[in-house]
């Protein structure tokens, strides 16, 4: 399974630089870890994405829990904020990933990625000066490593490269390196543990014993100068979320726009975190977009709000393509939980099957219970106070609202609709299709006059200028048809239209159809409501 998904991952990347989805940021100079482009085909379907995100959310959005139309406003806030942004949303100094290093290889992974396996008792982990480590293993393989609980106990199911000393049979038992059934819990190393035996600890990568170095906080927030002067005073961040631009702008927007709780600010922007170990394609990078909401509520409904946007936003993934069983809704453990939503009705992360997590799945969007915890630290951190609490004039009170956060990243996103879509289909001279949802389609149609000559080019080409005004559409005149049909299944396009000899006498083209190969005859002046009835028009 494993080495099948790797394989499917490798054919998906090579796809993606093929046919212009996504290149490596600054290739002609051999890149740079953690940073993608999106080439012309990428640039749409991520487009689509967002541009399907804005219209269902800020201009169009549904009917809440109460069948109201959810009032929703979209916000445009910069990268680049106050420095006590980052203080009082304690990205400053909580943002941190502790950090451990191997000295002798330079390699570098997360210290709560490493798993240990204690062979006489989990427990002992945490007592004396005894170490009970027998053998550890770091999730070289990030989301591939799986852990699951049976009886309290924790244990590894899949883990792809991680496995190196140790793997699992298929029932989920942990086997040593000979293949030998290990009858021990998996269960995270400390950092405490570490700290007092790091010379003792085995290397993941090696199994030696005094390479490691203590687990090191490692700031993930990318910085900056502002102004001529380079110090300690221009220093500013790069944003790691874009949410903080939200609650900084929550009073303006309450002062100006008429907007009454329960509403939601929205945004799409770049935030950008400096990953200690970017991995799996676009999945974790070290320069990303969000598409976020904060959805502003009264304390008492938070759960109501909660389960709302819980369902909405699976629903809504769901209606752009990711219809399938890769599509699943986790809810965190109370020990996963955020600073912020330690007290709140709870955060649920809306996952993706991605190949490179396969058996497991990778979180595409989050969806949290943030509390008031914003609000008050802003209001605490700017000397706003009270002042910041929304007034609601028919009750007369004043509050600081919670928030119920979805979170959902672009680049994910987008790499999910690209897996999603991915067939092998040996029986196409392309040998793949991508069933792209038809609204997140980057092309959503072609049109191929048969020959280029006898008027066929000209009808296509009016044809052409006139689609060209509401959808991305394309014109081919170049190679025979078969190949011209390969090239849009590799892209997705949903609809090839080709204008015939048969054209010319009755004014009919045919539709090629992507998923079924199914053709038929319509008239050239039936085109325009055809896509309209299929793809609609935004
Ligand atoms: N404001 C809350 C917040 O930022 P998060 O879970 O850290 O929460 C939200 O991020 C979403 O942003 C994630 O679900 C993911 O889709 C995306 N994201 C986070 N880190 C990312 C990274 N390094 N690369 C790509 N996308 C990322």
């Amino acid at each position: 399974m494993a080495q099948e998904s790797a394989s499917k991952m490798d054919k998906i990347v090579a796809l993606c630089r093929r046919r212009a989805f996504i290149f490596q940021s600054s290739e002609i100079y051999g890149g740079i870890n953690g940073f993608w482009d999106y080439g012309p085909l990428g640039t749409e379907l991520k487009r689509n994405l967002k541009n399907a995100w804005w219209k269902d959310i800020v201009q169009c959005p549904p009917a809440g829990p109460d069948g109201e139309i959810l009032d929703m406003v979209g916000l445009d806030s910069t990268i680049i904020m106050n420095r006590r942004v980052w203080e009082a949303s304690g990205h400053a100094s909580g943002f941190n990933d502790p950090m451990v290093d191997d000295r002798e290889t330079k390699q570098r992974f997360r210290a709560d990625h490493l798993f240990g396996l204690f062979i006489d008792a989990a427990g002992a982990a945490s007592e004396g000066t005894e170490i009970p480590v027998v053998t550890m293993i770091a999730s070289t393989a990030g989301e591939a490593l799986e852990v699951f609980e049976t009886n309290g106990r924790k244990w590894l199911k899949e883990a792809g490269a991680a496995m190196k000393i140790a793997s699992c049979g298929p029932d989920g038992i942990v086997l040593d390196h000979r293949g030998a059934p290990v009858k021990a819990a998996l269960a995270p190393v400390d950092g405490a543990l570490l700290r007092r035996a790091a010379d003792r600890v085995p290397s993941p990568f090696t199994q030696k014993t005094g390479v490691l170095t203590e687990p090191r906080q490692f700031n993930l927030m990318f910085k900056t100068f502002v102004g001529a002067l380079q110090d300690e005073d221009s220093m500013a961040y790069l944003r790691p979320e874009t949410a903080q631009g939200i609650f900084a702008n929550f009073r303006n927007v309450t002062d100006t726009c008429r907007v009454k709780v329960p509403f939601g600010m929205a945004q799409i922007g770049k935030a950008f975190r400096n990953e200690v170990t970017p991995r799996n394609f676009t999945f974790r990078s070290r320069e990303f977009e969000q598409m976020e909401i904060e959805f502003f509520i009264h304390p008492q409904s938070a759960e109501q709000w909660y389960s709302w946007w819980r369902e909405s936003r699976f629903a809504w993934w769901q209606s752009i393509g990711l219809t399938s069983s890769n599509l699943q809704m986790r809810s965190h453990d109370r020990d996963e939980l955020a600073h912020y939503a330690k007290l709140g009705a709870g955060t649920s992360d809306i996952e993706y099957r991605f190949p490179f997590t396969a058996p497991g799945f990778g979180e595409l969007e989050g969806v949290a219970h943030r509390t008031d915890f914003d609000l008050r630290q802003h209001a605490e951190y700017s000397g706003l106070g009270d002042k910041l609490k929304y007034f609601d004039q028919e009750k007369n009170e004043r509050y600081f609202p919670h928030v119920i956060e979805p979170s959902a990243g672009a680049d994910r996103g987008t790499l999910a609709l690209i897996c999603e879509a991915y067939h092998d289909d040996p029986a196409r001279p392309s040998g793949v299709v991508m069933k792209f949802h038809p609204r997140m389609a980057p092309i959503k149609a072609a049109i191929f006059p048969l020959v280029d000559k006898d008027g066929m080019p000209e009808i296509a080409g009016n044809l052409f200028r006139d689609l060209r005004r509401t959808w991305n559409v394309q014109m081919d005149v170049k190679q025979n048809i078969g190949k011209r049909y390969a090239r849009m299944d590799e892209v997705g396009t949903p609809f090839c239209f080709t204008i015939d000899t048969q054209t010319l006498t009755d004014q009919t083209l045919t539709v090629r159809y992507r998923d079924t190969l199914a053709q038929e005859r319509i008239g050239i002046d039936r085109v325009r409501a055809f896509l309209a009835d299929k793809i609609g028009e935004n």
